[in-house]
């Protein structure tokens, strides 16, 4: 089966975490998730590559170049996860399967994120839970990829 890569793609804002509305998004920042995802990849036999970016165009530019590069996907596309019919685009064109993350629940928040543009293309989503949610999300990503291998 051998060591799964997994790319988690963080969209806009999400570099501000530690510091962006602690009360809604928690206080870690992302480098402190990424370094706890590091320990639970190794854990599971993966390994995580972390890339953020605040512009449409370079989260798509992100995702194309997955195909053949990456065995699954995390993804938190901060706003653009209400929007970006772009996004989700580009992941079915490169097939690579991914998990959807929200810190907090978007469906408990404005009515304006209640529609996740990518959610339909994914194999799950996991919201609300914070910090722990992209370590949720990697461990239901890397059963998913497990067992279809
Ligand atoms: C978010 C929720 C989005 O509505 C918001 O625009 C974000 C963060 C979350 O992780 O809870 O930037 O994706």
């Amino acid at each position: 089966m051998g060591t799964l890569r997994v790319a988690v793609i963080n969209g806009p804002n999400l570099n501000m975490l530690g510091v962006r509305e602690p009360a809604i998004y928690g206080s870690e920042t992302l480098a402190q998730i990424e370094a706890n995802l590091k320990s639970v990849a190794a854990e599971l036999d993966a390994t995580v590559d972390f890339f953020q970016s605040n512009s449409e165009g370079d989260l798509v530019t992100q995702v194309q170049k997955l195909r053949g590069a990456a065995d699954g996907a995390l993804v938190n596309a901060g706003a653009y996860s209400h929007s970006s019919l772009a996004l989700r685009d580009a992941f079915a064109a490169v097939s690579v399967p991914f998990v959807e993350v929200h810190l907090s629940n978007v469906h408990a928040r404005e009515p304006e994120r209640h529609r996740l543009v990518l959610a339909g293309a994914a194999i799950g989503v996991v919201c609300g839970l914070g910090s722990y949610g992209y370590e949720a999300a990697l461990r239901g990503l890397v059963r998913n990829l497990r067992a279809l291998k």
